[in-house]
Formats: structure tokens, sequence, C-alpha cells
């Protein structure tokens, strides 16, 4: 059995449940394929996310699984952000003898006991979205991770901003509300302890502060990736900071958008040019940028409220992990590798800065 590092909270199921019901899940699929005459040709590859109800992982597993086509039968189970049920769930598919196991790891430490069980077992492993530590990494040589520089994405985003305010620290424009020289700003942070949330928010802060901007930050606030955790806190910081707020940076998308609908309700992103649309014009939006590029984020920036995200590209890393698991995997015609395999262990996907 996989040691659970830290437990977390087993969510509304039990794990017990939850097993069940992925297993029943894992049964269906295997159903249909065999119905469909694709069991014996296909070799099954265990999808495993942290939680499924994660918007961002939501269409990411998507895209693993339309690019999978007819490479391997992707079976995908969602952890409810346990890694008790992701033990049990991956621990119940070893007996299935999957061919690889693409895991999203609810908590990245877990990875640990993770890659010692798969590798008694020989069962290759690509990690995804949550990177684990370079020293457990190293366990195992059929063990990758597919993912992003969280480093970039945080100093794209600082980009971002630093355009808008003029990309003259020692003459910020209109955008400087109080025309004090100093960025006022609220950073809305994902998880703690996750590599995205903590290195975003350092980049952050660092890209600032090398281009010589001045920040004052207003509040730090985890939101854990949520939209709605977003939304309730960031109600509670307008009460306090409104007045002098001048920038949200978010550590995502779903967060961002949270704050923009409670923004709103107090009173910002009004139409005040009356231009017949919201837009930066207006004396009461503010800036407020993003990471992901959800769908709903680019709609966003499309209709003036939102400022820009920085696109953390799932579909490359989709296309790029499916590569990597029919090489994996062996078996015709699957060599081909159109992505740098660094270390012969990562792949590194770039983010890309998207305003309108
Ligand atoms: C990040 C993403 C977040 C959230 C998180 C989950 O890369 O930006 O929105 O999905 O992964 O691990």
């Amino acid at each position: 059995m996989i040691p659970t590092t830290r437990p977390r909270r087993a969510g509304r199921l039990g794990a017990a449940a939850a097993v069940r019901a992925s297993l029943a899940a894992l049964a269906a699929s295997l159903a249909a394929c065999a119905l469909l005459g694709c069991a014996s040709k296909e070799a099954r590859v265990g999808l495993f996310l942290y939680n499924q109800a994660d918007p961002y992982i939501e269409v990411f597993a998507r895209q693993i699984r339309d690019e999978s086509n007819s490479a391997f039968l992707a079976v995908q189970f969602d952890a409810g952000n346990s890694q008790l049920i992701q033990n049990e769930q991956i621990e119940a598919m070893i007996a299935k003898r999957p061919a690889l196991m693409m895991i999203n790891p609810v908590d990245r430490l877990a990875s640990h006991a993770l890659i010692r069980r798969l590798k008694a077992e020989d069962i290759p492993i690509i990690f995804f979205n949550r990177e684990p530590l370079a020293e457990d990494m190293a366990i195992w040589d059929r063990c990758y991770y597919v993912g992003a520089r969280a480093e970039q994405s945080g100093q794209m985003q600082a980009e971002l901003a630093m355009s808008l305010f003029g990309n003259d620290p020692s003459g910020l424009n209109e955008y400087d509300r109080s025309g004090d020289g100093v960025i006022q700003v609220i950073i809305l942070k994902g998880e703690q302890g996750h590599q995205d949330a903590e290195l975003r928010t350092r980049e952050l802060l660092r890209s600032f502060e090398a281009r010589g901007f001045s920040i004052e930050i207003l509040a730090i606030e985890v939101a854990n990736w949520k939209r709605d955790e977003a939304y309730e806190k960031m109600g509670a910081l307008l009460r306090s900071h409104q007045d002098r707020l001048e920038l949200v940076a978010s550590n995502n998308d779903a967060m961002a958008l949270g704050a923009i609908m409670r923004m709103r309700q107090q009173g910002f992103f009004k139409d005040d040019d009356q231009s017949g649309k919201v837009d930066r014009f207006d004396d009461s939006w503010r800036p407020v940028v993003g990471i992901d590029g959800l769908v709903e984020a680019e709609e966003s920036i499309r209709e003036g409220y939102l400022y820009g995200t920085v696109k953390n590209d799932s579909l490359s890393m989709a296309k790029a992990m499916v590569e990597l698991a029919r090489r994996a995997i062996g078996g015709p015609d699957s060599g081909e590798l159109h992505y740098r395999l660094q270390d012969e262990k990562y792949i590194w996907i770039d983010y890309q800065p998207f305003i309108r």
C-alpha cells in the first residue's frame, strides 16, 4: 500500500465509497471499450486528477483524453482533493496492470511514496501540473514531469501590469490613481505550498522590484485557486482597501474572476464615460490580471473587465504527455517526440501573455 505522507480531508465521499465509484467507472469504461472492440488493442493508462472541480484541470483532462485518441485508453479518476482517495485509486488501478499512469498529485510531497510504489511495479509515470520534488523525481528513470515554469508566469504577469502603468517606474501614468508613484496591490494567492502559487507570487514581486517599480502590498490573501473563495475574501479586502486599490494580481484566472464579480458589486467597473461599454478608460475600472487563459477569462477580457492573463498552455502539455506516453509504452510508431526532454525527465511548455 502507498503510505500517505500528509493525509488531507476525505471530501464528501468516504475514501472507500470514492474508490468503489472509481472502480465502477473503470469497469464501465473497460466494458464500453470491450463493446467497441478496443480493449484488446489498446494499452490502458490511468489518468489521476487532484480535483476535477478545478476548471483548469477539467479542461486539461479533456485535452489529454482527446489527444490520446486511439493511442491508448485513458481511464480517469477524480480524487476530489484527497490524497488518501488518490492513493487508493492508484492502488486499485495497479491491480489492473495499466501500461502507464498520468498523475496530477493532490499533495506533491506524496509523490515520493507513489514513485517508489510504481517503480516496484515497473509502471512508468507522467506527473503533470503539480511538480514532485527533484530528489523524488530522481528515484526512477521511468518517471517524467510535463509542466510550465511557474517563475515565467509571475514575470509575464508583472510585465503586463508594468506596461499598463506606462513602463516607467519614475513616471507612472493615470492608473496610479493616487498619484503617489506607488502601485497599491492586492495579491490573490493559490494553494499554500503549491509550486505555482509560491513562485508566481515571488516572481511577480521580484519583477516589479528589479525594474524599479514601487509596490505597496495592501494584502496577500490565499484563496486556494477558487473563484468562490476569492469572491468571499475580496468582500472583506475591499471593505478595508477599496479606496486605495490600484491593481489586483491573481495567481490564476478563477480567483481573478471571483474578485471581479465582487468588485462589480462594490461599484467598480462602471461605464463612467458612457461610451456604451466598460473599459480601461472608465474611472471605476481597476486592472485585474490572472493566469491560465480560461475561456471565461478571455471572455472577461473581451468584455472589458479582466485586463489580461498569462496562458498556461495545457493543450501543448497534453500533446507532449501523449507523445511521451506513447514512447514510454512502446509499440508501433511510438518514437516521435516533438518536445525537448530535458534531463530525460522534464518537458517544459512556455507560458504566453494575453491581453486584448
Ligand atoms: C495551476 C493553475 C491553477 C490550478 C492549479 C492546480 O497551474 O494555474 O488554476 O489549476 O494549477 O494544481
